[in-house]
């Protein structure tokens, strides 16, 4: 039987890349990451006739639900929260090949009941599937759902073959070094590394696969990213909502952990790592640990790298918003940091000297995640020194999101008689050139795990790195409790504490927009 005949709903399905017949295990999938983001994903997946043709959807969860009910709240989810509009035709194609298994993620006897469903779907494919497992679930239970995959000889499946079994694991990916140590070394007692896919979602997003086009396809920049030419950067991740209905989560887990040592640090890494010498995710990754390892120890006391606030009460979206310390399921004492900013200094050749500044947070004056290399601006010449002349620094502002695009600043003669100059800018916006129903992060992460192309994702070695860095600060947070923990106003750009930890160096924050 063909193709087509088999599937006839799935015609066109296997547009991608040697796409292998898969059948995708959610574990969490009645929680809000399934709903919001791997349910909608992979429908659009199905929009633009991008997964593979045979293609089947295992949701697991502890919760009891019926398959037809998990179909129904599926279809829902993505009502609710697709970049693209329902269409049942489309859904169907998912939703015929679809099922729910609920059960503890530490009962051996819930794995024994998913092989079943798994063969259930492999009946109706009429083929053996690739299984990709997504581990969306609370980090308390990765490591019983890891172990419990390779002992029940799910993990191994297709080792070696074109249909070895991968796992998609979310993040937080410990929550110290040790922690993350041990994570990696559960893995990789019931996994290959090349079955492993540690997902940053900021990896997916556009604009951030475009820093390794931005940096590398345009020589320009080479010669003057260095040193020599760069006076300092910035890297902001800002949010304008607050912990919301995750407070629980989230208090256990603050700014550092959430934002910083993931996507942030993510960020960092793509913009200061040295050209790979290919495209390969090895050797994009091996760049990416190089640079994090360069990343100089955090000075902690006094003349502290560091600064951490809560949000007090304030105005977001001109509503009164209420204090992190009053929000749902924070305990009033908490000492959890919504806001985190960084100085950090990378000891090599190329940054020696070169103040990265990171800030993270919620409640801030707008949402917006931006990378803003600011370049030196030399003492004397020709303008200098000359009160007519409005001279700003060249700085190239990527910015992540929204409004994706990047800016160059440069300085310009107003017109007219007098001798005045204003600084203006270049500005290349991806909603003017590209349009802006542009992907989500998790589509394209989804599909290359799908395809088995990791570049998009973390290696064990770099997320150990980046604890190296975070986990002596943690530490020393939680030893100081309370003591040190700013505030600012809900809808500020942060505590002053922030301002000050640039200012000790001459600069300043670029609070975007200006
Ligand atoms: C998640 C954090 O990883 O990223 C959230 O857990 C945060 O707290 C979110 O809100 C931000 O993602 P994005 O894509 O909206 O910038």
């Amino acid at each position: 039987m063909s193709e087509t005949e088999r599937h006839p709903f799935l015609t066109g399905l296997s547009k991608h890349r040697g796409a292998q017949p898969t059948c995708i295990i959610i574990f969490g999938a009645s929680g809000d990451l399934a709903a919001r983001k791997l349910l909608p994903a992979l429908y659009n997946l199905a929009v633009d006739s991008l997964l593979p043709a045979d293609f089947h959807l295992i949701g697991f969860g502890r919760k009891p639900i019926a398959d037809a009910d998990f179909r129904t709240q599926s279809a829902a989810d993505i009502t609710q929260f697709s970049r693209r509009d329902f269409r049942a035709d489309i859904w169907k194609r998912i939703e015929n090949h679809s099922a729910y298994q609920s059960g503890g993620y530490d009962e051996p006897a819930a794995y024994e009941s998913l092989k079943l469903k798994i063969a259930e779907a492999e009946k109706q494919a009429g083929r053996p599937l690739q299984l990709v497992f997504y581990v969306s679930t609370p980090p308390t239970v990765f490591e019983a759902i890891l172990e419990n995959l390779g002992r029940s000889g799910l993990a191994a499946r297709g080792v070696g073959t074109a249909l070895e079994s991968k796992v998609i694991i979310e993040k937080p990916f410990g929550k110290d070094l040790k922690s993350a140590v041990q994570l990696n070394s559960v893995a990789a007692r019931n996994f290959r590394e090349s079955q492993v896919f540690r997902i940053d979602h900021y990896l997916g997003k556009e604009t951030v696969q475009d820093l390794l086009v931005l940096r590398f396809a345009n020589p320009i920049f080479e010669p003057l990213w260095n040193r020599r030419h760069v006076d300092h950067v910035q890297i902001t991740v800002a949010e304008e909502l607050g912990v919301g209905t995750r407070g629980g989560y989230y208090d256990g887990s603050g700014a550092t952990r959430d934002m910083l040592q993931n996507h942030t640090m993510q960020l960092l890494a793509l913009v200061a790592m040295d050209q790979p010498r290919s495209l390969s995710a090895e050797h994009i990754r091996d760049e990416k640990v190089k640079l994090l390892e360069a990343v100089q120890p955090l000075r902690l006391g006094v003349g502290c790298d560091a600064v951490r606030a809560q949000y007090g009460e304030g105005l977001s979206g001109g509503e009164k918003v209420p204090a992190y310390l009053t929000e749902k399921d924070i305990p009033a004492d908490s000492s959890t940091e919504t806001f985190c900013a960084l100085r950090l200094s990378i000891e090599n050749s190329r940054w020696s000297g070169v103040p990265f500044y990171m800030r993270s947070g919620k409640r801030l004056a707008r949402r917006v995640s931006e990378i803003a290399i600011q370049f030196k601006q030399p003492e004397s010449g020709l303008f200098a020194g000359d009160a007519r002349y409005d001279l700003a620094p060249n700085r190239l502002v990527i910015q992540i999101q929204p409004d994706e695009g990047t800016t160059l600043v440069l300085n310009s003669k107003v017109p007219g008689l007098e001798p005045r100059t204003q600084p203006v800018r270049l500005s290349f916006r991806y909603a003017t050139t590209y349009g802006s129903n542009t992907p989500e992060a998790y589509e394209r992460l989804i599909l290359d795990a799908i395809v088995g192309d990791r570049t998009l994702f973390i290696r064990g070695d770099e997320t150990e790195a980046s604890w190296r860095l975070f986990t002596p600060l943690l530490a020393s947070w939680q030893k100081q409790g309370r003591v040190g923990v700013e505030t600012y106003a809900a809808g500020s750009w942060g505590p002053a504490g922030a301002d000050t930890l640039l200012a000790a160096h001459g600069h300043a924050w670029r609070n975007a927009g200006r």
